[in-house]
């Protein structure tokens, strides 16, 4: 005998085991470092309100997990895709980036199939990077194989290389994934997942596109049995590499607000405070910048003291560091100073 793994086992490893979005988000981008992009762009595009697409999609019996709201479902008798159309085009933010498109889509839908595409893409989010990407062999051997070793690998033979003491900490490039499970967390934020990526030297880009539905459907069926295929996408300039990885059908409601207090409270704290760098994300709301506060300055705005320091030497070339120190708390200042090599009080006044 041997363990079988049944298709629901996957939704539980992406979405019951990432404890908040803010997780989610952090692994997606953990993914586009590690594939060393210099830049990574998270884009939350909102074209419909959720209440209204998430009742649609019920009417419709899309909607795959209860009505977290537990509103009843409405007592009259659902209505056809043709006699929501007006509905959805009506709720709508006129606003909002590329709504013309989104009415369009609608609007041309022939079928139930088409009106219920268009509606899951009403909302979504992206995260693009320009890191190294993936050709379509690692999307098919690394990409879809839940437990990939790739970036463990990677981490081994970066710890067992001799330190070079001219690398600058700041500058080197620590690899952070590990378990080969992270980018799961994509079926936390929605259904259906598409990845758009390629290396340097791919002339095409490759396309991967997932239902997490079907795994669902399939619940106690083997895992293996839902057909998840790579494809070849549009032709690439030579030099373009990267990966996008863009969610839709999203499974809860996003706004400026609710992604501002996600870069305070979370994206805020994936930088090192004492490190020199910069976390290099980009944040918007339907095209609107969400500014990142830097945890370092968000650390000394909540201290209870807080002080400047200097570092001078003396003539005898002894170094001195000096400075005043806010007692905030107690709403007191002292000036300091400290010489010597070692950590010993010259006189503190
Ligand atoms: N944005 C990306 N660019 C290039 N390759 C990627 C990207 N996202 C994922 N990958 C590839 O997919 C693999 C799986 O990613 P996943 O986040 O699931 O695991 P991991 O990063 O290896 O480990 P961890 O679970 O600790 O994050 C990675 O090892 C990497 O090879
Ligand atoms: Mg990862």
């Amino acid at each position: 005998m041997r363990f079988r793994v049944t298709a629901r086992t996957i939704l539980h490893l992406g979405s019951d085991l990432i404890s908040s979005d803010g997780v989610a988000f952090y692994e997606l981008v953990k993914n586009s470092l590690d594939a060393k992009s210099p830049e990574v762009r998270v884009d939350v595009l909102v074209r419909m309100p959720f209440e209204v697409y998430d009742e649609l999609l019920r009417e419709l019996g899309e909607r795959r997990e209860p009505n977290e709201r537990g509103i009843a479902a409405p007592a009259r008798a659902p209505r056809t895709w043709k006699h929501l159309r007006e509905t959805a085009i009506a709720a709508i933010d006129q606003e909002a980036p590329e709504s013309g498109d989104l009415i369009e889509a609608l609007r041309d839908a022939d079928t139930k199939r088409e009106f219920v595409a268009a509606l899951r893409d009403a909302n979504r989010i992206d995260v693009d990077d320009d890191g190294d990407g993936m050709d379509i062999e690692t999307l098919e051997s690394v990409y879809l194989t839940i437990g990939t070793g790739q970036r463990a690998r990677e981490r081994d033979a970066q710890a067992a290389r001799p330190l070079d003491p001219l690398e600058d900490e700041d500058q080197a490039h620590v690899i952070l994934g590990e378990k080969g499970l992270g980018r799961l967390s994509a079926m936390r934020l929605g259904d259906a997942l598409e990845v758009l990526t390629a290396t340097a030297s791919d002339r095409h880009w490759n396309v991967l596109n997932i239902n997490w539905n079907e795994f669902a459907d399939a619940a106690d069926e083997d895992i293996s049995s839902v057909e998840v295929t790579p494809e070849e996408g549009g032709p690439k300039d030579s030099i373009r590499k990267g990966t996008l990885i863009r969610i839709t059908a999203l499974t809860s409601a996003w706004s400026y607000d609710k992604l501002e207090l996600l870069a305070r409270e979370h994206f805020s704290k994936l930088v090192d405070p004492f490190s020199r760098r910069t976390l290099p994300l980009r944040l918007k709301f339907n095209e609107i910048s969400v500014e990142i506060p830097p945890f370092s300055s968000f650390i000394l705005d909540h201290a209870h003291g807080v002080f400047d320091a200097h570092l001078g030497f003396d003539e005898g070339g002894q170094p001195i560091l000096s400075g005043m120190m806010n007692y905030r708390m107690r709403g007191r200042r002292r000036p300091f100073a400290f010489r010597g090599w070692r950590s010993r009080v010259w006189r503190a006044m």
